[in-house]
């Protein structure tokens, strides 16, 4: 009976010892996260698409930076095979295909863009870290512009295809704006680990 008992208690102390270690490494890991994300708009996206980036990046702004450009590209790039397929499929007619053009070609400028500005955070310097953070806020504030100017192309429309489309471009714009925060915390707290002359 006693023995049991212990048994029981032993099992029960094992079972609980390992949710709150299980616990603390996730909640852990997320923290990192949580905290890089206090700086943007959309928090919950940010905390979202950057959480799988934790462990490298910590509490490193550069790292976060770096991570949130290289995140946006991602979707960027997602969603510009989303608007080539519409456009080759012809779905959509009239102003809504002249608009669908100049979303396209708005997200072939903000993918430039953007990768201009992952090539600046690869190579961060202290003796031009000034010019780099300018380049960079005048790049990914482009970047937003381009894709909000192919939401404006939109406003109104209606439809199935077009409400997607509204969606998808409204996400990356949160993305990207996001990314935006994260670099301005960049260049607001300085260049952390970087050694060069
Ligand atoms: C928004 O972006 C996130 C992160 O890339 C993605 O997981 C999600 O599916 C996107 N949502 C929409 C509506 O496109």
């Amino acid at each position: 009976m006693i023995r049991i008992s212990h048994l029981m208690l032993l099992l029960a102390f094992l079972c609980l010892s390992f949710l709150t270690s299980t616990q603390t490494a996730s909640s852990k890991g997320n923290d990192y996260a949580r905290d890089a994300c206090k700086v943007t708009r959309y928090p919950d996206l940010c905390i979202h698409s950057l959480a799988p980036f934790s462990s490298v990046a910590k509490r490193s702004p550069s790292k976060w930076a770096r991570a949130g450009v290289s995140v946006t590209i991602s979707e960027v790039k997602n969603v510009q095979s989303y608007l080539g397929k519409l456009k080759r499929n012809k779905i959509l007619r009239g102003r809504n295909r002249v608009a669908l053009s100049d979303c396209v070609e708005s997200f072939s400028n903000a993918l430039d863009e953007l990768h201009r500005s992952l090539g600046v955070l690869r190579r961060l310097s202290r003796s031009t870290f000034g010019t780099q953070m300018g380049d960079l806020n005048t790049w990914i504030s482009a970047a937003l512009t381009d894709e909000e100017t192919c939401l404006d192309g939109f406003q109104g429309r209606n439809g199935k295809h077009i409400k997607l489309l509204q969606n998808r471009v409204q996400n990356v714009s949160h993305i990207t704006s996001n990314a935006l925060a994260l670099v301005n915390e960049l260049a607001t707290t300085g260049l952390e680990s970087i050694t060069d002359p």
